[in-house]
């Protein structure tokens, strides 16, 4: 089975550093995050500077351009002040995700069918200045095509209502992230996967041969509370190894 690699969302880092102060340089320090994260097994590190900024501020995102060697991974709405952003920092790969203002996280896939011809134009934009491109989709028919007619070079499925699901409704899900990874694989595109994953709803996923990068990130910083972010990362590479064996 190919290599699975392991994206960690450092958002919820910046969550509690703005809980006291809203500057790139107050404590908890992100950098020190990424690098810790890094030190557990991350492959890459992700964000999501939203446009509300919520938690990542602009200077979070120059500070991690600058010191972090590993793969950036820029989570972003398709808009022009993004696009922008991201073509001024080129990162190694953007995922696209739906933002709404009122949200408490990402709720949904993006809709690729209505993102049409301009989220088209805004995938060449970025695609032609380098960065790998990944749609962040519902694993649906219909979207699969979308982003893949898109030009987007990955997908990542939105594993939310398999993780938020129990017995035999997870059981359909996963099932459907199965059969939606297949089918986007077969397209060419990369496959990706995350949120809401955790130690006990992650081997499944991880067990499907197609998927070659996770994205994980609340489960993760919460768990660093108790035993250090770079511990929990290394737990959650560890369980991930031993699915991608089993499966
Ligand atoms: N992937 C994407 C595209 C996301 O937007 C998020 C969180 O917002 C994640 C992965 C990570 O989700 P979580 O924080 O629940 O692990």
């Amino acid at each position: 089975m190919p290599k699975l690699r392991l994206g960690i969302n450092i958002d919820h880092v910046a969550t509690v550093r703005n809980a006291r102060c809203r500057d790139a340089r107050a404590l908890p320090d992100l950098l020190r995050a990424a690098q810790e994260a890094i030190k557990g097994g991350a492959d890459g590190i992700t964000f999501h500077l939203r446009e509300d900024r919520r938690h990542i501020l602009d200077a979070d995102v120059a500070r991690l351009r600058k010191h972090i060697k590993k793969p950036i991974n820029l989570e972003m709405a398709a808009t022009e002040e993004m696009l922008a952003i991201a073509l001024a920092m080129r990162p190694h790969a953007v995922c696209l995700v739906p933002e709404k203002r009122q949200e408490v996280t990402t709720e949904g896939g993006l809709d690729a069918v209505k993102g049409g011809k301009k989220l088209g134009r805004i995938v060449n934009q970025l695609a032609a200045a380098g960065i790998r491109v990944s749609l962040f989709i519902n694993p649906e028919a219909e979207q699969i095509l979308a982003a893949w007619t898109s030009g987007a070079a990955a997908v990542e499925f939105h594993t939310g209502t398999y993780a938020d699901s129990k017995g035999a409704a997870q059981k359909r899900e996963l099932k459907r992230l199965q059969w939606a990874a297949t089918q986007a694989h077969k397209l060419g595109l990369e496959v990706h996967a995350g949120h809401g994953l955790n130690y006990a709803n992650t081997p499944a996923i991880a067990a499907i041969p197609e998927i070659v990068e996770l994205n994980i990130g609340h489960f993760l910083v919460g768990e660093a509370l108790f035993v250090g972010l770079a511990a929990s990362v290394r737990q959650m590479r560890g369980i991930m190894n031993k699915a991608r064996k089993k499966g």
